[in-house]
């Protein structure tokens, strides 16, 4: 059986000043933002909402103790959280609408109840994670020197909000990262065996679009990406709709142990996989659902034929970020293989999405050849 389907409510705004009038912002909200996005739309509106600001309690990505330190500040009486923000502060945010006796760590290796005590409105400010759509929080686990990602359906925002005005002071690293990572989601996605005819149609539109902006961004230069803000904001929500249904795979499961150990940023580490991953598909499984992917690869780059289409597909990817050797993060060979043990133990969600089978050796094999080049 297949199933598809899409939780949060899209709407979509020309700025954030139209959507804060239509959602009537009051006392009982707390806004979650990093300062600049607070500074620059929230603050000039005088709003009378509760504020937090992840910063504050840590750098980075999510980690269970930054979660836990934001947990202890939420005030009493709060019934809906507004998350502005990046992967970073959605994924808090999700685990701020749950009530749970539990830490973090405890919510994510599933060893409390948790249920939904506040409702979410997900608002994007890079164009990457769709997680503005998804039931899915990611945090590292600080005692566990690793990331998890938590499926809770009651996580799932309430509304999903696209407002391209917000990441037009994206960071190119971060649009770069970012983007890459919804591309990631797109191909996992539509090569995982979850997918349907429906989360394909997602998947083809998110890889379609965000291929033919490369494009343009290559040629045009780096910083012409904001004119093309609006459509890898949708192509990232799409890239979301396709893996909250269909699952994400290899790439994000061997990414993982970079981003926990090397602190390697999450679109960057899947960069670092990506390729690696894909070629051993290749060769283990030439034929079936890869060769669809490289019709629909083939037609953004408006080309009849599929021949060395990966060639295009990965040098373009290295045109918008370059991609390093694990080695240049300080990755040793001799560590590899504990790398695989803990996805292998860890990551089974994500490796049941793989388009076909990787072994232990695979898995070993796809590192090393990500290690040096
Ligand atoms: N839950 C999911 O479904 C899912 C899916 C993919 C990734 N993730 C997680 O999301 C996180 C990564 O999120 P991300 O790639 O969106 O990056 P991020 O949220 O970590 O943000 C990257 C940097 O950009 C800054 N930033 C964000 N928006 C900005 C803006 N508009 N203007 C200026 N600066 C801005 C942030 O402050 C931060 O310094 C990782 O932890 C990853 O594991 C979750
Ligand atoms: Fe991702």
């Amino acid at each position: 059986m297949k199933t598809f389907a899409i939780h949060p409510t899209i709407q979509e705004y020309d700025s954030f000043k139209e959507f804060a009038a239509e959602v009537n912002l009051g006392k009982s909200d707390l806004i979650l933002a990093n300062d600049t996005i607070y500074k620059t739309f929230v603050e000039p509106l005088g709003l009378s909402c509760f504020l937090i600001s992840p910063k504050k309690y840590g750098v980075g990505e999510p980690t269970d103790a930054m979660i836990d330190a934001v947990r202890r500040e939420l005030p009493e009486g709060i019934e809906r959280i507004i998350a502005i923000g990046g992967g970073t502060v959605i994924d808090i945010a999700k685990v701020l609408m749950l009530d749970s006796q539990g830490s973090t760590e405890d919510i994510f290796m599933g060893r409390c109840e948790a249920h939904k005590a506040r409702s979410l409105i997900a608002v994007p400010t890079t164009c990457g994670t769709g997680t503005e759509v998804t039931n899915v929080s990611v945090t590292a686990l600080v005692r566990l020197n690793t990331k998890k990602g938590l499926a809770l359906d009651d996580m799932f925002p309430d509304f999903a909000v696209l407002i391209p005005e917000l990441i037009q002071n994206l960071p190119y690293r971060f649009f770069a990262t970012s983007s890459v990572d919804a591309m990631v989601h797109s191909v996992e996605s539509f090569l995982s065996p979850k997918a349907s005819a429906y989360s394909q149609m997602y998947s083809v539109q998110a890889i379609d679009l965000i291929t033919r902006c490369y494009r343009k961004v290559v040629f045009e230069g780096q910083e012409t990406w904001v004119r093309h803000s609006a459509d890898f904001l949708r192509a990232s929500n799409y890239g979301g709709i396709a893996f909250g249904n269909a699952g994400c795979a290899a790439v994000h499961a061997l990414s993982y142990p970079l981003s926990g150990k090397y602190h390697i940023a999450h679109g960057e580490a899947n960069l670092l996989m990506f390729e690696g991953v894909i070629r051993k598909y290749l060769e283990l499984q030439p034929e079936g659902g890869i060769q669809d992917l490289e019709v629909v690869l083939a037609r953004a780059f408006e080309t009849e034929s599929t021949a060395g289409i990966w060639d295009q597909f990965f040098a373009l990817l290295n045109q918008i970020f370059e991609r390093r050797p694990l080695s240049s993060y300080g990755v040793q060979t001799d560590e590899l293989e504990m790398f695989v043990d803990g996805v292998v133990e860890g990551q089974q969600r994500l490796l049941s999405n793989n388009y076909c089978e990787l072994s232990k050796e695979d898995m070993i094999a796809i590192y090393r050849s990500c290690l040096d080049r």
